[in-house]
């Protein structure tokens, strides 16, 4: 702890004495929340709040669009909405907004617009923080579907997930199969269900999980939380336009998934590093790494006894693919080092109804360029409109 402390200080001190950029200096757009980002691109915003059947306290987000059919869009993991905003004009919320659409951004339980429960408080009660991405698609993103198809009077609405916002997907449409009737068609960005082909420095992280997870003590149930000292450390040095294209993307998170700088210019780094990485739930993060060393798609491992208990199998259930009967466009990238091509490819021959996969032609195309590339109006977008144009 203390050592904590003392780099923290040093870090404020360099900040303060330095020409380090200060709160005051950073980009407007590193500032704002969602909704202050949908009025400034032009929007109006609502704030929706929803419950899940197990008491997450959710916030959903709506730019009102004159066409009929909504539009929802899921993040992905450590992330929230704003990953669909802040690339302000050429973001997609504000474009699909620009466009007329009706445009819903939902937010999975846990992260800063959504820490919020009936009974249990997430500073005090660490089974707020038992889930993982299976409860995400299991319970949050149900809840958000029913209440935006409530709102609107609609039967059914369009759906794009980025990452982890598509895991979710396969999870909800596998496990709740009725949920396929309620999507007119599934936008799936840089997929993830399997993780086979992983890469170093995934795949090594993969390997060592087992043995990290033992060395970080119990009582740490989730990472990069609102007012954690990591996720000061970031604000304060991965804000710095300067040296977080070193500290922040050469060495950080952003390679490992394949970062193409060219999408993701530095200037820009201090707007994303504000809004992400938001929080991951320690059993998130085990769940993932159960995927990795079984290679298999499945609900979460509990050990055999548990198992026993709750899935009537000493080995926990694969989700099963083939109920997932909805309309899916998936869309991957060649130099994605978490969502692999190999992975995408597996996971097509597995889905009963794929209506389009397409591999982003440009060949440096990377995981975040989904979601934060500078291109995405002249490389993404045209792809995405059509779809929807198409199945509304
Ligand atoms: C966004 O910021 C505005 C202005 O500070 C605030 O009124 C609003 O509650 C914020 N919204 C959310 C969801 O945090
Ligand atoms: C966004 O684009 C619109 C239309 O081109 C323009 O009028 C507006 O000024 C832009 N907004 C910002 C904040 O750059
Ligand atoms: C998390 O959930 C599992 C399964 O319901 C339970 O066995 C475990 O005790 C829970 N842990 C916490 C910290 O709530
Ligand atoms: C990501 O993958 C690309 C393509 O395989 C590779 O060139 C790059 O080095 C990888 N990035 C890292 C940090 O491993």
């Amino acid at each position: 702890m203390r050592i904590k402390v003392t780099f923290l200080v040093i870090l404020v001190n360099t900040a303060l004495t330095s020409s380090l950029l200060t709160p005051a200096q950073l980009p407007e757009d590193a500032t704002l929340n969602y909704s202050q980002l949908g009025v400034k691109y032009g929007h109006k915003v609502e704030e929706h709040t929803v419950v899940t059947e197990d008491g997450y306290i959710l916030t959903v987000f709506r730019m009102p669009g004159k066409k009929k059919t909504p539009v929802f869009l899921m993040h992905g993991t450590g992330d929230t909405s704003d990953c669909y905003i802040i690339r302000g004009n050429k973001s997609l919320a504000i474009s699909l907004a620009n466009e007329g659409y009706d445009v819903w951004a939902g937010n999975g339980r846990g992260n800063y617009y959504s820490r919020r429960h009936v009974k249990l408080n997430p500073d005090t009660d660490p089974s707020y923080w038992n889930f993982s991405f299976h409860d995400r698609g299991y319970y949050d993103l149900p809840a958000m579907i029913d209440y935006i198809l409530q709102a609107t009077g609609e039967k059914s609405l369009q759906s794009i997930g980025f990452s982890q916002g598509t895991t979710n997907h396969f999870v909800l449409l596998s496990s709740k199969p009725e949920y396929n009737n309620k999507l007119k068609v599934f936008i799936a960005l840089a997929p993830i269900a399997y993780l086979h082909n992983l890469i170093p420095p995934v795949s090594i992280i993969g390997e060592i999980g087992p043995i990290l997870n033992q060395l970080i003590p119990s009582n740490v149930n989730r990472i990069l939380d609102i007012k954690s000292f990591e996720r000061s450390i970031i604000e304060i040095v991965c804000t710095q336009e300067a040296i977080s294209d070193l500290f922040c993307v050469t060495l950080g998170v952003l390679p490992a998934s394949g970062f193409d700088p060219k999408r993701l210019e530095s200037s820009f780094l201090p707007t994303l590093f504000s809004h992400f990485p938001a929080v991951f739930s320690r059993k998130d993060l085990i769940h993932h790494n159960q995927l990795i060393l079984n290679k298999r798609f499945m609900n979460y491992d509990y050990g055999p006894e548990e198992n026993m208990k709750r899935y009537g199998f000493v080995v926990p259930p694969e989700y099963d693919l083939r109920k997932v009967t909805a309309k899916i466009a998936m869309f991957f990238g060649n130099s994605d080092n978490l969502s692999r091509p190999r992975d995408v490819e597996y996971l097509r021959t597995l889905l009963p109804n794929v209506i389009e996969h397409h591999l982003m032609k440009e060949k440096e195309w990377s995981h975040f360029d989904f979601i934060y590339g500078n291109d995405m109006p002249e490389t993404l977008f045209p792809y995405i409109f059509p779809i929807l144009e198409k199945y509304s």
